[in-house]
């Protein structure tokens, strides 16, 4: 394995560790939390975003990248922001976060790791 083939797979789990930090946040919140919005969601949706951003780029593989699935996952990621803007807004007037907007981030994170994996080709 080349040099850039293994720190690809470094930022692959970068890329991971970030999933893990936001849907783990997340998931705790969601199931016994107080379903608000927490710090540690943005700094996952950061990881993930960076990593993410740098794995964009053809470099390290040998296979064309699918730069349709790429685009709908920066799209999906610029709308989980959205709704973490949006519910913590609301947390800091003191109103609860619309379960709308905390139902989807969970959602839209699930949605952006299965395309990752199951996107192929
Ligand atoms: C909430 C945000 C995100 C989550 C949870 C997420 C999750 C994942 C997961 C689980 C994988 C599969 C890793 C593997 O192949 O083993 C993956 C792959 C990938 N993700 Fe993300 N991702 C996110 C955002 C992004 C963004 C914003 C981009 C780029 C703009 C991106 C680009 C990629 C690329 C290029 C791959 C590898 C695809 C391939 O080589 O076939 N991801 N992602």
């Amino acid at each position: 394995m080349s040099g850039m083939e293994t720190l690809r797979l470094i930022v692959v789990f970068i890329h991971l560790i970030g999933f893990a930090v936001l849907f783990g946040a997340w998931a705790a919140q969601a199931f016994g939390g107080k379903r608000q919005i927490t710090k540690l969601m943005d700094y996952g949706l950061a990881i993930a975003g960076l990593a993410g951003l740098a794995l964009a780029a053809p470099w390290g593989i040998s296979y064309d990248l699918n730069y349709v699935k790429i685009g709908v996952k920066l799209v999906v990621l610029v709308i989980i922001g959205a709704m973490l803007g949006i519910g913590s807004a609301r947390q800091k007037r003191g109103e609860t976060v619309p379960s709308a907007v905390f139902w989807l981030i969970g959602l839209l994170t699930l949605a952006n790791a299965g395309m990752g994996l199951l996107w192929r080709g």
